[in-house]
């Protein structure tokens, strides 16, 4: 049973997916002003009831009882972790991951900021991250099946939001300040957009693959410049040196004809290794995706529990 962490968009959408595509139940919902925990698991119309409260309203909601982190995590098995990313020290979530795991518990997460920060602290056989890059897309999946190949470079388009609002900006004219609202609705741009616009999440996304790929990175490791649009062939580039050890990303003019080239919500990764060079390209952002990814992940952590 599953303990839902963060209760904005996309884990609305988690929880609506995870009772229509399997046979999984919620046991505990937290968001910003507190939890409820039901120990048998909320039923569908318990869950429809949370959806219709408003943000920071679920320990309001009079659905389960009113319960702390620690007594949610004595009842559920899994942490699917949707909260807000906390660039400065990661938590709350890096001490539930801690607490998750010592106690024998999966955790599933969509949150880069703890990985970005502390990877190495919460590297795990019971941690499912792969949500945290390019969402529906499984990239995480594809780099855990390459060792022994070696990697040598990683570039990429790790911003859906950014590479969004540009696309809207220099394809269809719509003002900057327009496609910044439009990314907004989409919930696609960070509560804070300056993490989008300067750059933070896509090196957070790049220090996520430095780590799948055994390379111990962290987020300070990552040089970056704020995303200046010098026109239409502007792309905001993540570049991964893994011989040099370097990381970088910033706004770059590229080829008209470099296969990286992607249009709104679309996200592209070339991984060049030893021996080739595979291009993924695939939707990198949504509430949709993003639950879909998560899901994937909830179900091999409830594979690898036996539960
Ligand atoms: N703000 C992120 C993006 C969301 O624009 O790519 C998905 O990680």
């Amino acid at each position: 049973m599953i303990l839902l962490f963060g209760f904005g968009g996309v884990g609305r959408t988690y929880a609506e997916l995870l009772y229509q595509r399997t046979g999984l139940k919620l046991c505990g919902v937290f968001d910003s002003g507190g939890g409820v925990v039901k120990k048998d698991g909320f039923t569908w119309e318990e869950v429809k009831a949370l959806l219709s409260t408003p943000r920071g309203g679920v320990s309001k909601s009079g659905v389960g009882g009113l319960a702390s982190l620690d007594e949610a995590l004595e009842v559920c098995q899994v942490v699917v972790d949707v909260s807000a990313p906390n660039y400065d020290t990661g938590e709350p979530s890096l001490s539930l991951y801690k607490k998750a795991l010592s106690r024998g518990l999966a955790v599933v997460t969509a949150n880069k900021a703890p990985l970005a920060l502390a990877f190495g602290e919460v590297a795990h056989k019971r941690l499912f991250y792969k949500a945290t890059v390019m969402a529906g897309t499984p990239l995480v999946d594809l780099l855990r099946g390459l060792p022994p190949q070696r990697v040598i470079r990683v570039r990429g388009i790790l911003n859906g939001s950014t590479n969004y609002i540009m696309t809207r900006v220099y394809k269809d004219g719509v003002s900057f300040e327009e496609a910044v609202r439009e990314a907004r609705e989409m919930g696609i741009l960070e509560p804070d957009p300056r993490l989008d616009l300067e750059g933070v999440d896509p090196a957070a996304k790049l220090v996520i693959i430095a780590n799948t790929l055994g390379r111990g990175m962290a987020l300070r490791d990552v040089e970056r410049k704020p995303l200046e649009p010098r026109g239409p062939v502007t792309r905001y580039l993540a570049q991964l040196d893994l011989a040099g050890g370097r990381a970088s990303v910033e706004p770059v003019r590229l080829a008209p004809d470099d296969p990286l080239h992607a249009d709104y919500t679309m996200n592209a990764v070339e991984i060049t290794t030893e021996v080739n060079t595979v291009l993924v390209k695939g939707k990198g952002a949504g509430r949709a995706e993003t639950s879909m990814a998560l899901l994937n992940d909830t179900l091999k952590a409830v594979d690898i529990l036996g539960i």
